[in-house]
């Protein structure tokens, strides 16, 4: 077993272990990749103030999302495929979040179903929906997630024509994987991913398949989302599910503090200020830049919380002092879980608790409630000067 000192590690074993196709799944962006790139590299900009001679004992990164518990300000964030990363993926990861005290969001574009997940977890975890054209669906969708009582709605509004990976359409990405000579070539070098898979619950879109008729190609993301995903999708219809919900939910992919505003309208719980990793709109700022604006639009009003560009306990303390009450990890731990399955995702979740309460200590704080921007050092012009 090597030794797992941070986040990079587990990613360099997800690179070794899983088939080329699903670990360039995970590491891509749109485009360039600019904004998947700034997402991390942005952080590296915000420095932090050393405090020193405060007692440090008794530190708590406890806290609450949504007025749930959480054992630190860090969800799983919904990942597509992630069954494809290691055998029954999405319920290994469930398991692991479970277990650390952090909530797990299951993606629409899951391998396990939501009954699976919620068969193999004793507590509830988050539903993340895409919106489909198919009205029923979405409905039989939504009331399958109150079935398997899921605590919170995650509706996703930034993906409704998918941002173009250029990795994933070369590599003919598939879930499972159609065996092509390239694919088989790479399978060969991935003994125990696919003796692993072999064995496992499902390996299509278990929230697809079999609850849809008619479906041309279920096994292709970018088939799916261009012939089923809704692209009329307005606030309207954003303020019709959630009454259809009747639950909390979260608006995920604000990146604008105007849409923010328009969040706050239709009464969500919180907002995920996201860019999709940078999946989606390449040349958009990164979640962090753009967190400052948003929290100064809505921040007293709504919970408002970061995903994208987290890879460390740091940059979770970073957001949280800027002001976010909650972030999402999504490739981090998918790096782990593609590295070892479920013990990687609690490895994962373990290297960025200890970051995050050592990182806390070193600034003089012991409790994560009590970090704000007197943690941080800003650089003027962080967000960027913009013409109008
Ligand atoms: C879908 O969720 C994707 O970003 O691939």
């Amino acid at each position: 077993m090597p030794v797992i000192t941070n986040i990079a590690d587990l990613k360099r074993l997800h690179a070794s272990r899983v088939p080329r196709m699903f670990y360039d799944y995970a590491e891509s962006g749109s485009w360039t990749e600019q904004t998947f790139r700034e997402n991390t590299s942005d952080f590296d900009q915000i420095r932090l103030r050393q405090r020193v001679a405060v007692d440090m004992t008794g530190r708590s990164t406890a806290t609450q999302m949504i007025g749930q518990d959480v054992a630190m300000p860090v969800a799983l964030a919904p990942v597509g495929l992630t069954g494809m990363q290691h055998a029954d993926g999405e319920i290994k990861a469930a398991r692991a979040a479970e277990a650390f005290g952090v909530p797990y969001t299951l993606s629409t574009m899951s391998i396990n179903s939501i009954e699976d997940v919620a068969e193999a977890t004793t507590k509830p975890f988050w539903f993340q929906l895409y919106t489909m054209k198919d009205t029923d669906y979405v409905s039989r969708l939504i009331q399958r997630a109150k079935d398997a009582k899921c605590s919170a709605l995650v509706i996703t509004l930034d993906l409704q024509i998918l941002g173009q990976r250029h990795k994933d359409l070369k590599n003919g990405l598939s879930a499972p994987p159609k065996l092509t000579v390239k694919t088989l070539a790479n399978l060969a070098t991935k003994w125990s991913w696919g003796i692993e898979m072999l064995r496992a619950q499902r390996r299509e879109f278990g929230n697809i398949v079999g609850h849809v008729d008619g479906i041309s190609d279920a096994s292709s993301l970018g088939a799916w989302t261009a012939e089923q995903f809704d692209p009329s999708l307005d606030w309207d219809k954003i303020a019709k599910l959630k009454e259809e919900w009747g639950g909390k939910v979260i608006l995920k992919g604000i990146l604008d503090a105007e849409d923010a505003k328009m969040a706050l309208k239709v009464g969500a719980d919180a907002i995920i200020v996201s860019n999709h990793g940078g999946r989606q709109l390449d040349g958009a700022l990164s979640s962090i830049r753009a967190l400052p604006s948003i929290l100064e639009a809505v921040g007293d009003q709504v919970e408002v919380h970061l995903d994208s560009g987290i890879r460390s306990g740091q940059d979770v303390l970073k957001a949280v002092a800027m002001g976010a009450k909650g972030t999402y990890i999504g490739r981090a731990y998918i790096y782990g879980l593609g590295a070892m399955g479920q013990p990687g995702v609690t490895e994962a979740l373990n290297v960025i608790h200890k970051e995050l309460d050592t990182t806390m200590a070193l600034c003089g704080e012991v409790n994560v409630a009590d970090l704000g921007r007197q943690n941080l050092l800003v650089p003027q012009d962080f967000e960027g000067r913009w013409q109008d």
